[in-house]
Formats: C-alpha cells, structure tokens, sequence
C-alpha cells in the first residue's frame, strides 16, 4: 500500500501559534489560572490535554467575573471590538493570539466601514470568526454564505461596498459571490483575505485525492475546514473518510496495493496524522 501524507495537512501557522501561547503560559506561569476565550482549537484530545493541565475555557462574558483572576488567551479566530474590550476591562490579562491573518481582515473592516463603506462579510455566520469580523465593522455588515444568497441581497445604491472572506472559506465560492455582486454594477472592492494556508491545503487535497485509491480526511467534528477539506476529497475521490482518530479506521475500507492520500484539517496535530500514517501502513 502506498500512502502519501499531504505536506499541508495539519496545524497552520496561526493555530500552532495559539495552541503553543497557551502551553508556554501555562510553563511561565504554573501557578497562575489560565483561560481561553473559546475553545483555543477543534480538536478533542488537545482539549483535554489542556484541561487535564487546568486550562479552563470560557463561554461567555458572564462567566468571567465569577472567576479567579489570571491570564486570558483569545484563539486564532479572534473576537469582536466589543468581546475585546470587556475581557480587557475584566482585570484578567489578556494575550491576544488571534491570528495575523484574521487580525489583518479587522482592520481592513475597522477601517473602510468608517469610511461609509457597506460590509460583506463572504463566510458562515455561525462561525466564531465570521462574528468577531463583523463585531469590528463600525456600521452593519452583511455575512453572505451562497451565490444564491448574493443573487437575493440588495446593498444602499448609496454606498461603496467592500468585501472581505472568511479566512478558510473555498476561493471558487468567494469569487462567484463577488462576481454576484458585481454584475449588480454596484461600485464594489472585493480583498480575498482567503488565508494561503488553507488554499495550500485545499489544493493540495484536491491533487492528492485525485491520484488516490482512498483518501483520508482528519479532523474534528465542528471544524468546518476539515469539512470544506472533506468535499473537495469527495469531488476526486469516492473513497473518501472523514475521521478523528485511527481508530476510526474500519478495515474494510482499505484494500491492498490500494493508492492512500491523508489530509488533516488546521487543528489536527502532527501525532494524530502519524498515527493515521502508521495504520494504514500496517
Ligand atoms: Fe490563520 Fe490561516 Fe490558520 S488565517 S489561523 S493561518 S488558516
């Protein structure tokens, strides 16, 4: 059996980068509690490896006066202008370990929206990060999710209209809802903000799947890159499995001589892949 492990699969720069702010704060400040804003990462076994070590999650801003005070870490998606201010007027320190990347798309929305512009925020509303963007637009922003959704919206003729991505949201779909939005003639600026990392990543996918028997998808159940990830495996390669560990691993998915492709999603770390790996080696 042959298995190839995509050179993108994995942490990006941005999530090692907070999961990795959590572990050396934890190491400064052994005796200090420490928090994060939102799970730091999708990945179940380095959240509990971090509460195993007493990293406690928080929810909402309610919660964080009942709290001893200490150190408060916000992830890689970022919060709102308003989230951000009350963890920094709570008396908790607060390290900031949002992503350059989404921090760049802040400002870009900070700035244009006082400027007048109208924002469109090309993302899932749901998400975490689609929220913190849109909590930093000075005026409200739209979050479009669809062409179809594009095709229905009507900004203010008035108004400039800038749009931004969500950093993990699938290019082909960003540039046909900006087209959507151009053909209305609207006096529009698109900025992709797509981050390279997960472009690298789906591309990549997309390559590997389609000269492979079999393709492994790893990640968790809630991280929408892994999900993204998933499809594009899926359009190349029928065989394709969404998995969180090796142990979700049915023999019977697998066949001698058979080609295998493995990619993980942002959150999945480097041992989990490996053990993926050695799996369908043996
Ligand atoms: Fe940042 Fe890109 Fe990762 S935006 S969090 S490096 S996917």
């Amino acid at each position: 059996m042959k298995v190839t492990v995509a050179k993108t699969a994995g942490f990006c720069f941005g999530v090692k980068r907070a999961v990795e702010t959590v572990y050396e704060q934890l190491n400064v400040h052994p005796d200090v509690p420490i928090y994060t804003w939102g799970p730091i990462i999708h990945n179940e076994e380095v959240l509990a490896d971090l509460e195993r070590r007493g990293v406690k999650t928080i929810e909402s801003l309610d919660e964080i006066g009942e709290l001893p005070k200490g150190i408060i870490i916000v992830r890689a998606h970022g919060v709102s202008r308003e989230v951000f201010e009350h963890l920094d007027q709570s008396g908790m320190r607060v390290i900031d370990a949002t992503c350059p990347f989404v921090k760049k798309i802040h400002r870009i929305v900070e700035q244009k929206s006082g400027e007048g512009n109208q924002i469109i925020v090309v993302g899932s509303g749901a998400h975490p990060e689609v929220q913190g963007i849109v909590g930093w637009s000075k005026t409200p922003a739209k979050v479009i999710e669809s062409v179809e959704e594009a095709g229905k919206y009507y900004p203010d003729a008035e108004k400039t209209v800038c749009i931004v991505a969500q950093t993990t949201f699938n290019y082909k779909k960003f540039k046909d809802v900006v087209e959507k939005i151009s053909e209305k003639s609207y006096d529009s600026t698109a900025v992709d903000t797509i981050c390279n990392a997960t472009y690298e990543r789906q591309r990549e996918a997309a390559e590997l799947s389609a000269q492979s028997d079999i393709m492994f998808v790893i990640g968790g159940k809630s991280s929408s890159n892994t999900q993204k990830l998933y499809e594009i495996c899926r359009q190349h390669c029928p065989h394709t499995h969404y998995i969180q560990t090796a142990e979700d691993i049915a023999d019977e998915w697998l066949w001698t001589d058979a080609s295998v492709g493995i990619t993980a999603g942002a959150s999945t770390p480097k041992n989990i892949i490996e053990e993926v790996q050695t799996k369908c080696q043996n």
